[in-house]
């Protein structure tokens, strides 16, 4: 089951960003020490057996990580503590595997099971509740990049282009923005923005620079710019509560924009980068001037000038993030939390939040202002031109 998943890669294996790094950080997370009876043992081994049955009727594709940690898991469900020997460098997916499986390290066969479980059951869950709502709501919107559901006072707004790791193309860009207006004005309390697969998003889709339309590189860089005030526009004015659950890796105007929302929960795989001027660019989403007011001129600098990427913990401990929770218990804990968030009053949330906020908006959309014009120059800069070759090049290459 898991290494047939495994293959169905599009016929390569893509060894994710850091790999190294998370798996480390994995061993340590705490979704794995539950505590098992001799009852739930022989419910989960009934449970494991639906979940390896559930998992084959998924229709989306979760991403390489999932994968990796479902196939992690399974191997040490059924087999126990990893004991083959290492495969050679050169043998990238069977090494992937193999440090996927050994990172559980000593991690018991029951345990195995229920994180096996689990995983399954959330991907599965945010499936079916994806498809039920989405078509359940006859006077909804229907959007080609993200889905748009609404339940228990929660507006959740998902990007849903994981084969892309919910990079933002020009389409994207516009549905949020529809999806935010109607967000604004509908009956929830507050509403969430969260990423669909293993990446929460990889930022602006890089083919927005590299297919020039027959209108001239200008046009594209200008209809670009225009795009992108509006779309931080509406963030700057939302009038809710915005929460932003970040479910992995975030890239560039993915992180700058969490600047302008009121709370970030971020998982702790997620890592945070704004390789801006490694692409010729240059920072967005207000970051320019949220970044040095949230974590200091010297950090934002770092970040924003010399493409530091921090992980989840460094996030939080700058102010960027909110709080950090487990990889394996993040959805839970979180939809927990917001769910009881959604219950407090409406108004009383919309006008407090307006009320930290207000003061701060014209400056803001100044700012967002200047912003789009730098870009618009750098866009067609040669600098650009040539980063965003490089990394379509290098993709080729693989
Ligand atoms: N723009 C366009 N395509 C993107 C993208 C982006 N920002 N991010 C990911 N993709 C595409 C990849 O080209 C790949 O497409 P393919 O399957 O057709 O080849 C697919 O999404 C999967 O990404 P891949 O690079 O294979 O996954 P990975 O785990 O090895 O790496 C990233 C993920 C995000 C680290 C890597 O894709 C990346 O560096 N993307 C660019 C991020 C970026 O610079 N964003 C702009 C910031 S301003």
């Amino acid at each position: 089951m898991a290494s047939s998943l495994l293959c169905a890669t599009k016929g390569r294996w893509i060894v994710p960003f850091h790999r190294a790094v998370r798996t480390r950080r994995w061993r340590a997370l705490t979704f794995f020490n539950l505590h098992t009876t001799a009852g739930n043992m022989q419910a989960s081994q009934e449970n494991f057996e639906k979940a390896q049955h559930n998992l084959k009727l998924l229709k989306k594709d979760p991403g390489n990580d999932v994968k990796l940690k479902l196939y992690a898991l399974f191997k040490q469900a059924t087999q126990g503590p990893c004991n083959t020997t290492k495969p050679g460098m050169l043998d990238f997916v069977n090494k992937a595997k193999w440090d996927a499986w050994n990172s559980l390290g000593n991690l018991s066969k029951e345990n195995s099971r229920q994180s096996y479980i689990e995983l399954v059951s959330s991907l599965a869950s945010s499936e079916s509740s994806i498809s039920d709502k989405t078509m359940s709501s006859n006077n909804q919107q229907k959007f080609e990049t993200l889905q748009l559901l609404r339940e228990d006072n929660i507006t959740k707004i998902i990007l849903s282009r994981p084969e892309k790791k919910n990079a933002i193309n020009m389409l994207m860009y516009q549905e949020i923005g529809h999806a935010l207006e109607e967000a604004g004005k509908d009956e929830s309390t507050i509403t969430v923005l969260t990423g669909l697969g293993d990446y929460f998003c990889s930022g602006n889709d890089l083919n927005n620079f590299a297919n020039v339309s027959p209108d001239g590189k200008e046009k594209m860089a200008s209809d670009a710019a225009v795009i992108l005030e509006a779309f931080v526009g509406k963030i700057i004015d939302f009038p809710k509560p915005l929460i932003a659950v970040v479910n992995g890796p975030a890239v560039g105007i993915s992180v700058t924009m969490l600047g302008l929302f009121d709370i970030v929960y971020a998982t702790e795989r997620a890592t945070f980068h704004t390789p801006f001027s490694q692409l010729g660019q240059s920072p967005e989403g207000c970051s320019s001037y949220t970044f040095p007011r949230i974590m200091g001129l010297a950090k934002a600098t770092e970040m924003l000038l010399f493409n530091k990427m921090l992980t989840a913990p460094k996030a939080c401990e700058l102010g960027l993030v909110t709080e950090v929770f487990p990889d394996g218990t993040f959805q839970r804990e979180v939809w927990t939390r917001l769910k009881a968030y959604a219950q407090l009053p409406k108004n009383s949330l919309a006008y407090s939040k307006q009320l930290i906020r207000e003061t701060e908006k014209e400056k803001l959309h100044a700012v967002n202002v200047q912003e789009c014009e730098r870009l618009k120059e750098r866009w067609l800069s040669e600098e650009c031109m040539t980063a965003i070759i490089n990394f379509f090049q290098s993709k080729a290459k693989l």
